[in-house]
């Protein structure tokens, strides 16, 4: 039934269904429900955001032990304190596995993973799997954001589709005011792990619904705890945003790795260049070199594009020719490592290596898609005898692509090493010491930058 409501965020007269006005007035005074499923590296502190604005936070996960340990007030990412756990728990915060508590929701958001299969194409499975789960329990008048990362046209073509037939009481996506039905939108996760510099609440939310009505809901939702939302007219250019977005770093790194190369043959220092360059006040941003791309988006989500853009009769050259370069850098530091021990009259085979850092990037606590994983692997194919040392990492066991069963090494006998290789610049590291401690130190992201000795080996 439609009445005439005074638009909460536009602040105009226009006819509303009670349903939308019901959800803006909930989320206007936070006793909206909203239900965030998959709480992983985005999902947990979206879910943490949430409860500081004090709504109520239902947490969904398949993962029983992930929804135990938040029983219990604990955590399992690093950067998450059980504290915070807590704190949110107090403003009603609570996980389950249970999809039946669907129904409960004004909205639900989801964070579940959008990683590729052995064939390099996107792996639909977990959001087939959500969708699936959640599709019997939706109802009229609540909002689904897909948060996920994935290629154009997923909330079109799979999401909605999948909501609609398994959807009990026969709902539709409602596209337009006084509709009915449930309404569904896109809202890309654009978080950066580990870099402290910019408040998760300063980074602009992008967001497409499904009509006007679903992105004026999403828009209030997400605007209760962002400073900032940028609606975009459909689902699909926001999909497409967050792939520039990615594609853009995926090849403005490559670049540097490739150039990198052509410095080291030429003899001059890349990260010199790099520091110069980006004195320019306009027109030139920095990326940097190193041993190759890692974590779940810059290796991935190039590839979920170049595959829809196939469909298209389209070959997307610049991620295929970017994603050939930053896979050829972890062979590179191999290489590097080889002529190193070579210069000292030393094969690879039999040489002792400590790697410094398994993680992906510096002062993290994720390995996914880490070129460390691929490092390891290739120097132990060539013989090497070889540990590792991460603080975020007391044990390196089975992954997706990888079987290593590594225990975590302590720096105290750095001389012992035939090469100390650094991966990952963690800041815990000191640098000057490792330096002078050990024989050979093969340095993949200047970590060193500063120190000069002879045993230093820039790659
Ligand atoms: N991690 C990042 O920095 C980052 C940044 C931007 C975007 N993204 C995107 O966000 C999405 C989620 O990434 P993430 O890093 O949080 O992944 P994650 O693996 O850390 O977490 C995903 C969670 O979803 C759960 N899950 C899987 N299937 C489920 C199902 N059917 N029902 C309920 N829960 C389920 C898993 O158990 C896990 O806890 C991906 O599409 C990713 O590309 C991630």
């Amino acid at each position: 039934m439609g009445v005439l409501a005074v638009n909460l965020h536009t602040m105009t007269t226009k006819p509303q269904s009670v349903a939308t006005s019901e959800f803006l007035e909930k989320v206007e005074s936070r006793t909206a429900k909203i239900g965030i499923i998959g709480l992983g590296y985005v999902g947990l502190p979206l879910a943490l955001l949430y409860s500081e604005q004090k709504f109520v936070i239902t947490g969904f996960d398949i993962d029983q032990k992930k929804v135990d340990t938040i029983a219990a007030g604990g955590t399992y990412i690093v950067r998450i304190s059980g504290e915070e756990i807590q704190q949110a728990k107090k403003s009603g915060f609570n996980a389950t596995a249970d999809f039946g508590r669907i129904g409960e929701m004004d909205a639900v958001i989801i964070c579940v993973p959008t990683p590729l299969n052995e064939y390099h194409e996107p792996d639909m499975t977990y959001i087939v799997n959500t969708v699936e789960a959640i599709a019997p329990h939706v109802r009229e008048g609540q909002l689904i954001v897909l948060e996920s990362t994935t290629y154009p046209g997923t909330t079109e073509d799979v999401v909605i589709p999948l909501l609609e037939k398994g959807n009990k009481r026969g709902l539709k996506t409602a596209r337009k005011e006084l509709d009915g039905g449930f309404y569904v939108a896109f809202s890309p996760e654009r978080e950066d792990p580990g870099n402290d510099t910019v408040a998760r609440r300063d980074i602009p939310k992008v967001i497409g619904g499904v009509g006007e009505v679903a992105t004026r809901m999403a828009c209030a939702m997400y605007g209760s705890i962002f400073n900032r939302t940028v609606p975009v007219s459909t689902p699909a250019t926001a999909e497409m945003t967050k792939l520039l977005e990615n594609i853009y770093r995926c090849v403005n790194i490559a670049l540097v790795n490739e150039l990198k190369l052509l410095c080291q043959r030429m003899d001059i220092d890349i990260w010199e260049v790099i520091d110069a360059a980006k004195t320019k006040p306009f027109g030139f941003h920095p990326f940097y070199p190193g041993p190759g791309l890692g974590g779940h988006c810059i290796p991935v989500d190039p590839f979920y594009l170049s595959w829809k853009a196939k469909e298209f009769d389209f070959r997307t050259r610049f991620i295929e020719l970017a994603g050939e370069v930053n896979v050829a850098m972890p062979y590179h530091v191999v290489t590097s490592v080889a002529d190193a021990l070579n210069v000292r009259k030393k094969a690879l085979n039999g040489s002792k290596v400590l790697m410094l850092g398994v993680a992906y990037k510096k002062d993290i606590d994720d390995l996914r898609e880490s070129p460390a994983l691929t490092i390891i692997e290739l120097l132990q194919k060539a013989g090497a005898e070889v540990r590792y040392n991460d603080p975020y990492f007391a044990f390196v066991g089975k992954g997706r692509k990888y079987d290593l069963q590594m225990k975590n090494t302590p720096l105290d006998n750095l001389g012992e090493y035939d090469c100390v290789l650094i991966v990952t610049d963690h800041s815990d590291y000191d640098y000057k010491k490792i330096v002078k401690e050990s024989k050979l130190v093969v340095d993949t992201r200047n970590a060193t930058k500063g120190i000069s000795a002879p045993n230093i080996v820039r790659c």
